[in-house]
């Protein structure tokens, strides 16, 4: 096959799609400019790290976790909503660890998870057409059209707050924060208050039982380093090339570019075209990344995107993220696993069962159902237990706070609900407790298995 050269800019000359109308390019060029001379926000070592730990994904040795906000938001951000995040991550992520028997790599949708690619550029709010919102990095959510104005300093305020979210992430899961006896407490909190606390019960006392059996064995679980800190890595979608291609720098020691905006970037199903701007991005730089799959995709198109951003096939370096809708899943994913399969590329399977299962309810929120989220997940280990292939990763969006977006869970939230705390800036998330609620009823699979 033809090599065709690469640069951090080489995207700049094919067709882009989903990016803002900015008004001065001028001031989106000076902008750019100040991001590249700014220090990166992670580093080569860690990147080269969570690959190692992705090929273990992608060998069906480990399980990646990938979770946060549909977008972040600069007007609701302290520490306390990263604290609660992080806490229902890793709560999720004992539960998921003690089914499956394998790793759980974490992965946040965080600290650089602000830009949104939309399904139109306008909007109407109250008879007037405005711009719509594409994330708090580019401009305001609130409906009048001086907010709705794409302003560049905002890429400027979106690394600032991806530094110090990364500063607070760094501190908490080294400290007391993130110890496995501290997480198992809370999870213990959430079995005895829920409503479904029986059921959970049987998975919480053997996490239980567990634990006892290692200090029996001698280890303190309050000194093991490896049970008192955790790995926690930042992804976000790169859809704004500009800030991306600002923070990609040169890696001697590995002789690769690498994108130091987050540890693993991903290319959302509405930027993934072959021959367009985001993928030539991706295929040149060394992170491990994904690429959603929705279910228009077909799966020649697929080996191609796999081809073209994975020539080499290290294991692990690419994840595809399916996003079927729950009705879809069991009839479009098995012919692209198959297809992928047997062209030899060794992907690493993650299902988000959000995005295919979003809608708007009679009382006018977009939202999504806990039942119908679960079933596209239960489909998705049904594809690939009927395939022999690894289910290797969930990517969800969620928020630590009491939210009322999605419906269902186990306190039911019904649509007459969804009102008393609709908080959300973009897609519903899931709040703590339908989080947990997921991860139980996932570990239930995954048992059953
Ligand atoms: C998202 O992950 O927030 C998103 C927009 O997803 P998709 O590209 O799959 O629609
Ligand atoms: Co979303």
């Amino acid at each position: 096959m033809e090599e065709r050269s690469w640069t951090p800019e080489s995207w700049r000359t094919l067709p882009i799609s989903q990016q803002p109308e900015w008004e001065d390019l001028n001031a989106l060029s000076l902008v750019e400019k100040e991001l590249q001379s700014l220090p990166p926000l992670v580093y080569p070592s860690e990147i080269k790290e969570l690959q190692l730990q992705m090929a273990k994904v992608a060998k069906g040795k480990a399980f990646v976790l990938q979770a946060g906000d549909c977008a972040e938001s600069m007007v609701d951000f302290s520490a306390n909503v990263v604290k609660n995040k992080l806490r229902v991550i890793l709560q999720m992520a004992v539960v998921l660890m003690y089914s499956s028997g394998v790793p759980i790599i974490k992965l946040g949708r965080i600290a650089g998870q602000f830009a949104k690619p939309r399904s139109s550029p306008f909007e109407v709010v109250n008879g007037e057409e405005l711009p719509v919102f594409r994330g708090h990095n580019v401009n305001g959510d609130e409906a009048t059209l001086a907010a709705r104005r794409p302003d560049p300093s905002r890429l400027l305020s979106a690394y600032r707050q991806s530094s110090a979210t990364l500063n607070l992430l760094r501190s908490l899961t080294k400290g007391g924060f993130s110890d496995l006896s501290q997480v198992h407490n809370w999870n213990q909190k959430f079995v005895a208050e829920s409503d479904e606390g029986q059921r959970y019960d049987v998975i919480a006392k053997e996490i239980e039982r567990a634990l006892k059996f290692m200090a029996a064995c001698g280890i303190d679980l309050n000194r093991e380093e490896s049970l008192r800190s955790v790995n926690f890595w930042t992804s976000h979608e790169a859809l704004l090339l500009g800030y991306e291609e600002a923070l990609t720098r040169f890696d001697r020691a590995s002789g690769t570019y690498l994108d130091l905006s987050a540890h693993s970037v991903w290319i959302g199903e509405r930027t993934r075209e072959l021959d367009h701007a985001h993928i030539e991005f991706f295929r040149g730089i060394g992170n491990p990344i994904a690429c959603k799959v929705g279910p228009k995709a077909d799966p020649k198109e697929v080996i191609q995107i796999c081809e073209t951003l994975n020539p080499n096939r290290v294991p692990g370096r690419l994840t595809l993220v399916s996003r079927m809708g729950a009705e879809n899943v069991e009839f479009k994913l098995p012919a692209i696993i198959k297809a992928v399969t047997e062209a030899g590329h060794p992907v690493i399977w993650s299902c988000d069962p959000m995005h295919g299962n979003t809608f708007v309810s009679e009382n006018g929120f977009k939202t999504r159902n806990f039942e119908q989220v679960m079933s596209e997940v239960a489909g998705f280990f049904k594809v690939h237990r009927k395939l022999g292939t690894w289910p290797g990763g969930l990517h969800v969006e969620l928020t630590g706070e009491d939210v009322t977006e999605c419906l269902g869970g186990s306190l039911t939230i019904s649509e007459e609900d969804l009102d008393t705390a609709y908080n959300t800036i973009c897609d519903p998330r899931l709040n703590a407790r339908q989080s947990l609620d997921l991860a139980y009823r996932v570990a239930e699979l995954l048992i059953s298995k």
